[in-house]
Formats: C-alpha cells, sequence, structure tokens
C-alpha cells in the first residue's frame, strides 16, 4: 500500500512546480460559454425508499456530529484525509453498491476488495478516518450506524470541510456479506480509459455523462501517483506514431515540471503529484479550469476537455462553480443511493474490516 507523505524536498519541487505554472495560468480567463440544452441541468436523484436522513434520529441521534468531529480532527492531521475517503467512497460505490465492501481487510482465509490491483493506493488515512468514526460510535451507541454510513457520510463532512457543497445523505445503508478482489479491476475506471469508455462504464450504472462530469470534479483534491499518467510525460506518441516530448495537450510548463517530480518514478513508485496544481486542498472548481488550460493530470482528465460531449460541461463549470457545486451535490447524493443493501441483504457490521460472523464471506 503507498502513503501520502511528502518529503519536503519533493514539496518543494511540486512548489516550484506551481510557480512554474501559476502565473501564465492565472492570465488565462475562463470565457463564457453556451451550454447546449439537455446536456446539464441535473441528475434525477431517485427517491431514497427505505433511506432517510434523520434514520439514526431515535438510535443514535448525535450519529453525525460524532462522524463530523472525528474525521474533522482527522483531516486537521492529515489533511490527505478528505481526498482518501472521497476515493474510497468512490470505490467502494461502484463496485456491488455503497456497502462498506470496500473496507473488508484481507486475510489468511479471503482475499477482499482491498487486494485489486487498483485499491492498492487507497491511502491508509482513509481508511483510519472511519475506523476512529466506527470506535466513537460503537462506544455510543453499539451495534447501530453501519459502516457504508459512516463513509457516506465521513464523504460529505470532508467535502464540505474543504470548501465544497453541502448536499443531503439519506441513511439506512447494510454492511456487505462479501467484498470480491477482482470485481474493482473490472467496475471501475482506469487512468488509461477513453472517453467512450468512460460515459458507456458510468451509462452502464445509471449515471449520466453530466454525472460523470461532474463526479470527476473530486479530482479538484488528492494525488495521483507518477505510474498514473506517466505515458503522457515519457517516450509519448502521438496517435501515428510519432514521438513528442511529451503529450502536447498539455501545458509545456506543467509537462516539463511533472517531467522532472516523476524523473525517479520507476525507483520510488511513492511519487505523486497533485490533481490540481492550483489549489490542490481546496474543493472548488479550479479542476476545470485547469482542464482548459492543458493543467489535467490524467489523460482522463484531459480527454474530458477534448471530447465534444463532455467540453460543455468541463465550460460550464469552470466558470460556473455554483452550477458544479449543484450537480456535485446531486450526483454524490445519486453515487451514494448506488446499490444499497437494506434489510436482510446486509448488516450492521461490529468492526468495519471484518464481517460479523468472521473472517470468511458468506
Ligand atoms: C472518471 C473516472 C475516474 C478515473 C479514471 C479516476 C482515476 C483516478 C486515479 C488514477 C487516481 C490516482 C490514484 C493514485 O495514484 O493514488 C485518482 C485519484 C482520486 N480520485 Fe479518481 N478517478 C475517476 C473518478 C473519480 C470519482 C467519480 C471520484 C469521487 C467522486 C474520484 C475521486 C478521486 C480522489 C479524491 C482522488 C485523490 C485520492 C487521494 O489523494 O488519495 N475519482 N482517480
Amino acid at each position: 500500500m503507498y502513503h501520502h507523505e511528502i518529503p519536503a524536498m519533493r514539496l518543494s519541487l511540486l512548489l516550484l512546480l506551481l510557480f512554474l505554472v501559476a502565473p501564465a495560468a492565472a492570465q488565462l480567463v475562463a470565457p463564457p460559454v453556451v451550454v447546449p440544452p439537455g446536456v446539464a441541468g441535473g441528475a434525477q436523484v431517485p427517491p431514497p425508499t427505505k433511506l432517510s436522513p434523520d434514520f439514526y434520529s431515535q438510535s443514535c441521534p448525535r450519529a453525525e456530529r460524532i462522524i463530523a468531529e472525528v474525521v474533522q480532527a482527522k483531516q486537521m492531521a492529515n489533511p490527505t484525509t478528505a481526498a482518501g475517503v472521497l476515493r474510497v467512497f468512490f470505490h467502494d460505490c461502484f463496485v456491488s453498491g455503497c456497502d462498506a465492501s470496500v473496507l473488508i481487510a484481507s486475510n489468511q482465509f479471503a482475499k477482499s476488495e482491498q487486494d485489486a490491483e487498483i485499491n492498492h493506493s487507497l491511502p491508509g488515512d482513509a481508511f483510519d478516518a472511519v475506523v476512529r468514526s466506527k470506535l466513537a460510535l460503537e462506544l455510543e451507541c453499539p451495534g447501530v450506524v453501519s459502516c457504508a454510513d459512516i463513509l457516506s457520510l465521513a464523504s460529505r463532512v470532508l467535502v464540505t470541510m474543504t470548501g465544497g457543497p453541502r448536499y443531503p445523505v439519506p441513511l439506512g445503508r447494510k454492511d456487505s456479506l462479501s467484498s470480491s478482489p477482482t470485481a474493482p479491476d473490472v467496475e471501475l475506471p482506469h487512468s488509461n480509459y477513453t472517453v467512450d469508455h468512460l460515459i458507456s462504464m458510468f451509462g452502464a450504472k445509471g449515471f449520466t455523462v453530466q454525472e460523470l462530469v461532474a463526479l470527476s470534479g473530486a479530482h479538484t483534491l488528492g494525488f495521483s501517483h507518477c505510474q498514473e499518467f506517466a505515458t503522457r510525460l515519457y517516450n509519448f506518441r502521438d496517435k501515428g506514431g510519432k514521438p513528442e516530448d511529451f503529450d502536447p495537450t498539455m501545458n509545456p510548463s506543467y509537462a516539463k515540471g511533472l517531467q522532472v517530480v516523476c524523473k525517479d518514478y520507476l525507483k520510488d513508485p511513492t511519487i505523486a503529484a497533485f490533481n490540481d496544481i492550483i489549489t490542490p486542498g481546496k474543493f472548488d472548481n479550479m479542476y476545470f479550469v485547469n482542464l482548459e488550460r492543458g493543467l489535467g493530470l490524467l489523460s482522463t482528465d484531459e480527454e474530458l476537455w477534448t471530447d465534444p460531449r463532455t467540453k460543455p460541461l468541463v465550460q460550464l463549470y469552470a466558470s460556473n462553480s455554483t452550477a458544479f457545486f449543484d450537480d456535485f451535490g446531486r450526483a454524490m447524493e445519486k453515487l451514494s443511493l448506488y446499490g444499497v443493501k437494506t434489510g436482510a441483504d446486509g448488516e450492521i457490521r461490529r468492526r468495519c474490516d471484518t464481517y460479523n460472523n468472521g473472517p470468511v464471506p458468506k
């Protein structure tokens, strides 16, 4: 498992990179855009069936407050927590629904989602935030609040705490009784996917193009390891096979800065760069402004700007932070309801990393 510790030298390289790019980028102003009718306008959130925001109002009235206190303290101590929790939440929900299946630890009897290659880079601080919340809740109201609800609420708390929108989180999810080590690599998007692939993957799960773009705005926070974007920096060839110094869709100063930051990534796979180089710790719409300036880090980010189906939405969110926050909030609420388990389909785990009946899944 990687850790998001950034040694001082690496941080200064990142800052140098920020100074290289920021002045040029700041001069560019996002142009106003007209969005074609039907492209934007709000995701439809299905009405929650058995879930409701006041699900714990009788059984554990302070649940939300307790989670907020724990994860806010964790974020203050480890500012990488917010991005980590948000990514863990996405990786949980897209694989068999928002059911805390990603939290199950692997053991000698059974592998879990955590063994999937794509999940190896999920940061320990994110899991720790959930474990700490669960411990505090078990002291207050044992056996009541599910790990899936903790992850959903913790994500919302951290999005809001870092500057993003506050959106409703219906509660009452049960925790899964299984966790597949193979599903995540199939069900989750990879950094080398095309927009076609992203649209069909999100579409297959009931998410629109607009929701894909809005949710991608989560890359306003956090890091990516160099191996996720190295093909854009070294030995790059265009579609005709012509060698280039780097992916020409990138801002040249940015690409050259990243080439320096990542030069030893094969020896040290923990080297990472900010997803949003301008305001890395703030949840804002800078991710979209960056895409317009060639400052997208992953090729999947950049392609949202190039592709005519997604470009108008990038332009909208770059120029209108309220539209982004509204659509992101609605899409997150919808994501939080994806594939949830209720009744006998799940359980309330006592520990988030283990099923109640022991280490072997049912
Ligand atoms: C659209 C397709 C997506 C792709 C291809 C993608 C891919 C990636 C990759 C490769 C990383 C870097 C991981 C690492 O090196 O540690 C990453 C980071 C991240 N992703 Fe995504 N992602 C996508 C959508 C999403 C969505 C929908 C969310 C949340 C709603 C999300 C939240 C995050 C966050 C917050 C990080 C930073 C994690 C950290 O700093 O620990 N991503 N993503």
